[in-house]
């Protein structure tokens, strides 16, 4: 039977199927040629797509815009100071505006609740571009690319290092359990993921031979590690008091030249981005500054050594955002 997904909603891969997750993967996939080819795409054209962005972005932003353009489609960015949501009119009477003017609306920002009533309420498909509990448009380009370079990617080690219970860790583990991969979360135990998606993910991977591990031994997590991945230490919208704390927790777990070297010789780095690998940002030489860390989550050689793939993510959201796009608007 073949897979439709027109008129869907996109906020968490708790809702999909691994057969529809592959589904998307391999539209992703054509859609990846056809733009390396120039084929034109314009199968959307005359639809209108809206874009909230209640916290910043680059690739998120990007991927949609060119996407969405690539497909034929019209764009609106608003951002949180330009738009009465939340302030002086409430969640669901935008989210019904909106749903009247446009054909799918993007969302950024805090709670997953919201990008959920925004769902519910528009009327229309929405899109989880990022909240503070799932990052599922990064997952489909990082299984893209994973799959890029091992092909299969059932029973491949994926081992997340750092904050483990961080929006992308958490869609991670789910999208790892829903397509028979051994996910491994690597951090202190108090930054694991939450029981209750432990619990969720433990029956999805029942399903489909998943294997789900939790270490605070980083050896442990890079053994027979297919895949290093590692993200920010402090999320966006955590205060910045947090940092010395987090640094402290989350040093040794750092992906660096050692680490990756316990992991099997054909195992990749990766990272969702942005990434604080040397001090050429504001952050990253405050933090130089105050606590005399070159880098944190990662260590620059690593990050442009021969392993790293984060740049390919990173092309790869465009071409997954599409997918998802065209997929529930056709
Ligand atoms: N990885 C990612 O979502 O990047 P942006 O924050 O730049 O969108
Ligand atoms: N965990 C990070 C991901 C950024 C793409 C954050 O939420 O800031």
């Amino acid at each position: 039977m073949g897979i439709s997904l027109s008129g869907r909603s996109f906020l968490t891969l708790l809702d999909f199927t691994p057969d529809e997750i592959r589904y998307l993967l391999g539209l992703a996939d054509e859609f990846k040629r056809m733009k390396r080819t120039g084929t034109p795409h314009r199968y959307l054209e005359g639809k209108q797509i809206v874009l909230l962005f209640e916290k910043t972005s680059t690739r998120t932003r990007c991927s949609f815009e060119v996407g969405a353009k690539d497909l034929g489609m019209g764009v609106t960015f608003l951002d949180s100071g330009s738009s009465q949501m939340g302030k002086k009119e409430s969640l669901a009477d935008t989210a019904k505006v909106l749903g009247r003017m446009f054909d799918g609306i993007e969302y950024r920002g805090y709670k997953q609740s919201v990008v959920e009533d925004l769902a519910k309420y528009s009327g229309i498909p929405v899109w989880n571009g990022l909240t503070d509990d799932f990052h599922p448009t990064q997952m489909l380009a990082d299984i893209l690319t994973v799959q890029e370079e091992f092909h299969d990617v059932r029973g491949r080690k994926l081992t997340f290092f750092g904050d483990s219970r961080n929006n992308v860790a958490n869609s991670l583990m789910v999208v790892c359990s829903k397509l028979g991969m051994r996910f491994c979360a690597c951090g202190p135990k108090e930054l694991w993921p939450e029981e209750s998606l432990i619990e969720k993910c433990r029956k999805i991977a029942a399903e489909t031979g998943a294997e789900l591990e939790f270490t605070d031994d980083p050896s442990l997590g890079a053994k027979d590690c297919d895949v290093l991945y590692t993200d920010i230490w402090l999320s966006m919208g955590e205060p910045d008091e947090l940092w010395a704390k987090r640094i402290e927790l989350l040093q040794k777990y750092q992906v660096n030249k050692e680490l990756i070297a316990q992991a099997k010789p054909t195992a990749i780095f990766m990272h969702c981005l942005p990434a604080f690998h040397d001090r050429n940002t504001t952050v990253g030489e405050r933090i130089y500054q105050t606590f005399g860390l070159e880098a944190m989550e990662v260590t620059d050689d690593v990050f442009l050594g021969p392993q790293a793939r984060q740049f390919d993510q990173a092309e790869n959201r465009m071409h997954t955002i599409k997918a998802v796009m065209y997929a529930t608007l056709k």
